[in-house]
């Protein structure tokens, strides 16, 4: 089943949030699918916290509505929705041990002794901490800390698990292994998680869909392939990876594309799927990811078009470098990545190079 065949877990309906004069959220409409791993990715102050807060029912909302599973949440108090939210490891019970911190949830349920048990180890063994139930929690690393908050989250099986940058005070390395655990952790469980980021690399590894978010609103919801390659503005197209602009000219064509002019590339054709914010004129911009360039060496054909530039800057990164290349006849420079394989020697400032590019790999913006 694709995602779109799902049923709706979470709707949005123009919501709309004041906070005071302050208005946070500014028409938000988007339907979230069961089962599927959402992202509200954007920048500090964007209104993440704020959206996801209104799921849980920790935050009213001016006018709109959110309907969870069908029904509108207004009516529906937040400790009886079946959503459950994740917060960071610091929010666990230190002087508690491991099992009482996520046992905590079901102290009101009246569950017999061995349940209870049963229930715990289950949860614990979820999130890889079978056997650690009588450690104490304040023991424990920072990884471990964010499983018994998820744990403690899990044991109340809600449909929908809400989690605010869960991740964000784990160092880089611990940050990777867990993002590959929580995906692994989704798909067995199966229910929904909506994820707040502000670091798109985060967003892109882990979600079946995203959306960017700017100023209270949603600017683009896609998956990540679509929002990397066919981003619809040049805000979003900055704020996911990087992204080289070039000024140009562009003609509409009876296809619907566009026959555009670009400083420093030349003229070439750009089909309508590669103009999802459509644009003509004097004045537009053409861009292109630093990977859909290559440095082409002695002897090396391109396989569409090439241009002459010279290397201003070299970054090594091991397995990859970055070339900021001056392309003949353009002001800014633009970037590029190479992979470093054997017999590809990095070049130094200063080398004259031709550059391959595609015209399929250029977006058309206003
Ligand atoms: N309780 C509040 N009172 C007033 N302003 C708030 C409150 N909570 C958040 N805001 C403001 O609303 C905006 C969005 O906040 P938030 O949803 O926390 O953003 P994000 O999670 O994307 O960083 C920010 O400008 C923030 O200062
Ligand atoms: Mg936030």
């Amino acid at each position: 089943m694709t995602v779109s065949d799902k049923p709706t877990m979470i709707e949005f309906r123009d919501v709309q949030k004041y906070y005071g004069d302050y208005h946070a959220l500014r028409g938000i409409n988007a339907t979230i699918k069961a089962g599927e791993f959402f992202s509200l990715l954007g920048p500090s102050g964007c209104g993440k916290t704020t959206l996801l807060r209104t799921i849980a029912g920790f935050e009213d909302i001016s006018s709109g509505a959110v309907l969870i599973d069908g029904k509108d949440a207004a009516q529906i108090p937040p400790n009886k929705r079946p959503t459950n939210m994740v917060f960071q490891s610091y929010a666990i019970f230190p002087h508690l041990t491991v099992e009482q911190n996520v046992g905590f949830g079901l102290r009101r349920e009246n569950l017999s002794k061995d349940e209870m048990g049963r229930r715990v180890g289950e949860a614990l063994e979820m999130v890889g901490l079978k056997g650690f139930g009588k450690r104490a929690a304040h023991a424990l690393s920072g990884g471990q800390r964010q499983r018994v908050a998820l744990a403690r989250a899990l044991i109340l099986k809600p449909k929908v698990l809400l989690l605010d940058e869960p991740l964000s005070a784990l160092d880089k390395k611990l940050r990777e292994n867990m993002q590959v655990e929580l995906i692994k952790l989704q798909r067995q469980v199966g229910i929904t998680f909506i994820l707040v980021t502000h670091d798109q690399e985060e967003a892109l590894v882990m979600s079946d869909r995203i959306a960017v978010m700017f100023e209270g609103q949603i600017a683009q919801l896609d998956d990540p392939e679509t929002l990397y390659r066919r981003p619809k503005s040049r805000q979003v197209a900055d704020f996911i990876g990087t992204m080289n602009f070039l000024p140009a000219t562009a003609h509409p064509t009876s296809d619907g594309g566009f026959d555009v002019d670009v400083a420093g590339l030349g003229q070439c054709h750009i089909p309508a799927d590669q103009a999802p914010g459509a644009a003509t004129g004097n004045g537009v911009n053409v861009g292109f990811r630093p990977e859909t360039l290559t440095i082409l060496y002695e002897g090396q054909q391109p396989t569409d078009r090439e241009t002459p530039g010279t290397v201003e800057e070299v970054v090594y990164y091991g397995d990859m470098t970055y070339y900021d290349v001056k392309l003949d006849g353009v002001a800014e420079p633009v970037r590029l990545s190479m992979r470093n394989v054997p017999g590809r020697p990095v070049l130094d400032i200063g080398t004259r190079t031709r550059v391959a590019w595609s015209p399929s790999a250029l977006v058309l913006f206003r």
